[in-house]
């Protein structure tokens, strides 16, 4: 009688690799502490004229996006170093990115108790960019405990949960993916992010108005 064939031998090596990530910059400033307040003392300055816009914001305040314009050299020096740190995340087939022309809008967002922003996009760009100056916590009192996390869709959202919506893909760190991710940030972290990312802020419960900085970050050929 021949043997039954088995095949309790056969193993598999999995070998999982991620693949088409998605940069985003989590920065600190260093030595920043003069050029935040200065920034910080613009705003105020600017919110105390100005009525300010509509935009994502809800409950909150949203200055014109001339920052550059009313923020001093402060704001041309924040603008700068959020162009270095796009620069290194960008490449331009054939062409070399330190002769386009990067441009940057900038706006304040003047945020108090129950000012959220909605899920958005900033299209037209290559990057967009948060700075936050003020998060909005007492002394004593942690950022966690004020609301208002920052926070990015997977551009991938709803793919893997188009067939069912408790499906997660398991990731390289062999955890399940959410569908957002909320960064933990503070006073002098700056976050930059392809524009196309999906982002927005949970609503914030703290006392303090919240003061961050946006930016719209593109490059052009130049004329
Ligand atoms: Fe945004």
């Amino acid at each position: 009688m021949p043997r039954e064939k088995t095949f309790d031998q056969i193993k598999v090596e999995a070998q999982p690799i991620g693949l088409f990530e998605t940069p985003v910059a989590y920065c600190t400033l260093k030595n920043g502490e003069a050029l935040m307040s200065e920034l910080e003392s613009a705003i105020r300055q600017k919110k105390a004229a100005d009525q300010g816009l509509s935009r994502s914001n809800i409950g909150g305040w949203h200055s014109d996006t001339d920052m550059l314009n009313w923020g001093g050299d402060a704001a041309r020096k924040l603008a700068e170093t959020a162009v270095n740190v796009a620069k290194r995340m960008s490449h331009f087939h054939e062409k070399d990115k330190n002769q386009l022309d990067w441009v940057v809008r900038m706006w304040a967002n003047v945020t108090p108790k129950g000012g959220l922003n909605h899920l958005h996009s900033h299209p037209g760009n290559l990057w967009a960019a948060v700075l936050y100056l003020d998060m909005g916590n007492d002394e004593g009192q942690s950022e966690d405990e004020v609301g208002g996390r920052f926070y990015l869709e997977d551009p991938r959202f709803p793919m893997a949960a188009m067939k069912d919506t408790s499906f997660r893909l398991i990731g390289q760190n062999n955890a399940p993916q959410q569908y957002e991710t909320e960064l933990r940030l503070q006073r002098g972290n700056l976050v930059v992010f392809p524009a196309w990312t999906r982002h927005g802020v949970r609503v914030y419960t703290g006392e303090r108005e919240r003061i961050s900085i946006a930016m719209n970050i593109d490059a052009q050929q130049r004329a």
